[in-house]
């Protein structure tokens, strides 16, 4: 026997520090491997399984909760999911599914899919065999379909509240998997569509102008449609792709897009945003009322500092705009050292497009050996300023007999440029992405070795999509740190995502193995051949080494700072975003855990 009044004492001193955890926090203690962890609550926890707390969710939210279902689930015979199985076949159900599942509007329309699909796990794909099991995956077990500010605040609370994992879904898009999480319980704002025009935006900050509010779901596409219609007819500084969010992730990792290089990132565009905090606080962020998070939500990481109600963007007058499409393919030439010469040369004219205000959207080896150009932008110039600028480059292919296609066109407005040139891509597929930015010395000194290191990832077995634009041209350089993006970036040239396609249900070992393949195959020799780059947060590997100060550079701490002071719990969570070191997925990936018992 021990001595009892030592007994007693620690009795009360286990109580104690039990009731202060409890103060503080939700999360439950686990032990994974030898080490013990804080970890968010799930479906198998007591607190989950307390339907009243579900119940009442739902009327505070009123009806707009929802278990989700895999949408591929109607192939199956079953789903097995964490709440039990349930019945889902149905035949004509599932080819609709089938047919639309690479359809990128209907996913973004599904409560909680992901577009691309290996980060979501694909325990549950469109089959022809019924008796396939399907299974939840990485996706959320429980959505909120938000139609207001105050649903989204209940959303947030009830998290909060019973530590449980939060994930805010907007399109869907996030090609790292930040819009989805196991276990997790979904907010999806894609509900939120208004679109106000104002002709005389003052303040805060010294802007005086045209200027667009939007709320959080809407999609580029709509937003330029919107402004098109204006008189005169405006335009946005939003992503090549039509289907992206705007204010959502696209505004939280900066947001480039075909009018950068001239107008900035789509955050050095943003006057205001209304958000909800992860103490469910309503704040009106701009450059006078909360500025740090203002600055902090301008790049700083999407879905970590905040939820984004809506985003008061500048416009700009649109304006007469001409395009290229440029074609090297098998159509042209069969000699592979001969493409990878026309590839350097066209690579090499990455700091003179941007250096004439260009914007150039590329993919490399996609199907087979090609490079495919669609398109060069010139907003603001006709096709014979557009030709004059693209000439050295003919004339490079010329001097090595390679043959390529193109086609050039003028349109009356940026906007009919974009509806004609730029394409909705597919959903559905199941790939890592990677990635990195090459800026002007780089490229000035260094493009045959940044070259060799896209012909590496082709033969490699990988894909490269590129994207020429500058972010610092456009702005004067005393509004360059205005942003939260990597400084880096306002020296950009070409920004490019490298892609490796891999089953999303392939075993743990075939993921390593990818992963290993992304960070240090395909992307380390470009990150060599381009020592002066960045990473893009949004279009990049979470998993490189040394991801804080490659997504961020020296603007890393005090973003960090920012995430403590206005999510201290980590109630919000996104993958490598501020704040993020200490958590990690254990189970092979699935519960996410604070490393140390001790909460907090
Ligand atoms: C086909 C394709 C083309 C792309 N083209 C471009 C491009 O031209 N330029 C560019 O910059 N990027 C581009 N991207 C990357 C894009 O910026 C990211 O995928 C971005 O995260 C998408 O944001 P979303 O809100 O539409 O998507 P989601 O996947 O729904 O959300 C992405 C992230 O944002 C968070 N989030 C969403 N809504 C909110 C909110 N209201 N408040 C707080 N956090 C929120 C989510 O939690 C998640 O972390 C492209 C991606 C794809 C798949
Ligand atoms: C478990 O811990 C051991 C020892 O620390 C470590 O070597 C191993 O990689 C860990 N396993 C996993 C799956 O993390
Ligand atoms: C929430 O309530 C609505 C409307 O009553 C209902 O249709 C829905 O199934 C409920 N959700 C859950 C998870 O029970
Ligand atoms: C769910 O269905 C699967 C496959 O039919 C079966 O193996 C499992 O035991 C079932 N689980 C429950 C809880 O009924
Ligand atoms: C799928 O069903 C929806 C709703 O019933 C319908 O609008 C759509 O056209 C169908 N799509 C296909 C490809 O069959
Ligand atoms: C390249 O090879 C393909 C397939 O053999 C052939 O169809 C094509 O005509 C060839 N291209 C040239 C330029 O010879
Ligand atoms: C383009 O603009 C220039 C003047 O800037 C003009 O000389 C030229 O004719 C225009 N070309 C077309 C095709 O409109
Ligand atoms: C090859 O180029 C031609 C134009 O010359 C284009 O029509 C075709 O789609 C291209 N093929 C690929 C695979 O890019
Ligand atoms: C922007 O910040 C960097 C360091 O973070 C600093 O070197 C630079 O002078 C700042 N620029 C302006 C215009 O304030």
């Amino acid at each position: 026997m021990g001595n009892p009044l030592l007994l007693i004492l620690g009795a009360v001193l286990a109580l104690v520090s039990a009731a202060r955890a409890g103060d503080v926090s939700p999360l439950v203690t686990r032990t994974w491997n030898g080490t013990t962890y804080a970890c968010k609550t799930y479906y198998d926890d007591p607190v989950w399984q307390d339907t009243r707390k579900w119940k009442a969710l739902n009327s505070s939210v009123e009806g707009n909760l929802l278990v989700d279902i895999p949408p591929g689930a109607v192939c199956h015979s079953t789903f097995q999911g964490p709440l039990g199985n349930i019945s889902t076949y149905n035949a004509a159900k599932c080819a609709n599914v089938t047919s639309s599942f690479a359809d990128e509007q209907w996913n973004i329309e599904q409560p909680a899919a992901a577009l691309w699909t290996y980060f979501s796990g694909d325990a549950c794909r469109p089959t022809t065999d019924p008796t396939e099991p399907c299974k939840l995956g990485n996706y959320p077990v429980y959505v909120i379909m938000a139609k207001k500010a105050s649903h989204i605040k209940t959303g947030i609370l009830f998290a909060k509240q019973f530590g449980m994992r939060l994930v805010i879904r907007n399109t869907g898009h996030d090609f790292i998997g930040r819009s989805t999480g196991w276990g997790s319980l979904v907010i999806n704002t894609h509900s939120f569509q208004d679109v106000t025009f104002t002709d005389s935006c003052s303040g805060p900050g010294d802007y005086q102008g045209r200027a667009v509010t939007i709320g959080a779901g809407v999609q580029a596409r709509d937003l330029l449609r919107k402004a098109h219609a204006q008189n005169p007819p405006l335009t946005v500084v939003v992503g090549e792709c039509p289907t992206v969010g705007v204010a959502g992730g696209l505004s939280g990792g900066g947001g480039h897009g075909p009018l950068t290089t001239l107008k900035g990132w789509t955050v050095d565009n943003v006057l205001e945003f209304t958000v909800l905090t992860a103490d469910g606080e309503y704040l009106t962020v701009n450059s006078e009322e909360n500025s740090d998070l203002f600055w902090a939500l301008r790049g700083g990481g999407p879905g970590t500092y905040a939820v984004v109600l809506s985003a008061t963007y500048k416009t700009h007058v649109d304006l007469p705009s001409s395009g290229i499409i440029l074609n090297i393919n098998s159509t042209h030439t069969n000699d592979t050292e001969l493409f990878w010469k026309g590839v350097t040369a066209f690579h090499k004219y990455s700091n003179h497009f941007v250096d004439k205000g260009l914007y150039v959207y590329y993919v490399i080896g996609m199907f087979g050996m090609h490079l495919n150009v669609q398109p060069f932008v010139a907003f603001g110039k006709n096709s014979t300023e557009l030709a004059a600028i693209v000439k050295p480059l003919y004339d490079d292919l010329h001097a090595l007999s390679l043959k390529y296609d193109a086609v050039i066109k003028d349109y009356p407005t940026f906007f009919d440029l974009y509806i004609d040139m730029f394409e909705d891509e597919q959903a559905g597929n199941s790939a890592l992405s990677g990635g990195w930015m090459f800026p002007h010395e780089d490229i000035a000194n260094n493009n045959n070795d940044i070259v060799a290191g896209l012909r590496n990832v082709f033969e490699s077995g990988g894909f490269v999509i590129g994207h020429m634009w500058n972010a610092g041209s456009g702005i004067p350089s005393s509004r360059w740190n205005d942003t939260s993006t990597n400084p880096r970036f306002r020296y950009a040239s070409d920004s490019v995502i490298t892609s490796l396609a891999i089953a999303g249900d392939a075993p743990e070992a075939e993921r390593l193995a990818a992963q290993q393949k992304l960070t240090y195959v395909f992307d380390e020799p470009l990150r060599m051949a381009a020592p002066h780059g960045a990473a893009y947060v949004n279009e990049n590997d979470p998993f490189q080494p040394n991801w804080q100060e490659h997504f961020w550079g020296e603007n890393y701490p005090r973003l960090a700072s920012i995430k403590k002071k206005y999510d201290p719990e980590g109630v919000f969570y996104a993958v490598s975003t501020p704040g993020t070191e200490d958590w990690v997925q254990i189970e092979s990936g699935t519960r996410l855990c604070k490393r140390g018992d001790t909460p907090l």
